[in-house]
């Protein structure tokens, strides 16, 4: 990276577009979603070769994702369990620490655990944290931390105390990518991308690759971030 350019420390993306892949080939959503996690797999091996790369936040599961149909909620569930179960040896051959956002006390018992004993046996990898958003919703993690606050004692809050009370602190998003067209935040990380470069791009999530990341940070390497002042 050259020092003109715009470092990138801290990605988010929003992984959309499963069911509209499998529905395309004639397939269950379900298939898509399988394709999908392969994907993640991809996309985060790459962040933790990548020299500036810190943290990437894959949105998996929203708190309105519970809409769904109970059988396609249910192999989701499954399917995150297997995926970690899976992808131990990804996270401990690269370097990534695991990480999971969000309110998984509505997860079960067994899938809680698996999350937590992925996290305890990553948390001393240091080339890139990935942070799963699961049952995560934007205003559920603000109002969280603000109850946080409140419990602590706190009775006016700054907007430093909401950033340490978040469940990844003071991890403001430098870059957020939507894949499959849909242009909207679907209540992702609402406080961190207060100040983020967005871009969307028309590729359904298993059909995007680490080429077209490379062309999106390439892009984004070459804006001008002005947080409101003038450069
Ligand atoms: C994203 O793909 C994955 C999840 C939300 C779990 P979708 O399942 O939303 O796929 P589309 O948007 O219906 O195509
Ligand atoms: C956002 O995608 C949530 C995830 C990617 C996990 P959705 O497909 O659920 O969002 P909407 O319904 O298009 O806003
Ligand atoms: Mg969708």
């Amino acid at each position: 990276m050259s020092k003109h350019e715009t470092p990138l420390k801290h990605l988010a993306i929003i992984m959309d577009g499963n069911g509209r892949w499998a529905n395309a080939r004639g397939l269950k959503r379900t298939k898509g979603h399988e394709k999908g996690a392969e994907v993640i797999r991809e996309i985060t091996t790459y962040c933790a070769a990548h020299p500036t790369i810190e943290s990437a936040t894959f949105y998996a599961f929203s708190t309105e994702n519970w809409k769904r149909p109970k059988m396609e909620v249910e192999f989701l569930m499954k399917m995150l369990d297997k995926h970690l179960k899976n992808e131990l040896s990804t996270y401990q051959e690269n370097g990534i620490r695991f990480l999971a956002i969000g309110d998984l006390d509505a997860f079960s018992k067994p899938l809680r655990e698996r999350i937590r004993k992925t996290e305890e046996l990553t948390k001393e990898n240091s080339k890139l944290t990935q942070i799963l958003a699961l049952n995560y919703g934007g205003r559920a993690e603000i109002t969280m931390a603000v109850n946080k606050l409140l419990a602590e004692g706190k009775r006016e809050v700054t907007q430093h105390d909401i950033s340490g009370a978040l469940q990844t602190p003071y991890r403001d998003i430098d870059l957020l990518i939507r894949t499959s067209g849909e242009q909207r935040l679907s209540n992702f990380l609402l406080w961190q991308l207060s100040y983020s470069e967005l871009a969307f791009t028309e590729t359904l999530w298993p059909d995007f690759t680490t080429q077209e990341l490379e062309e999106i940070i390439y892009d984004y390497q070459h804006r001008t971030r002005r947080f409101g002042g003038v450069k």
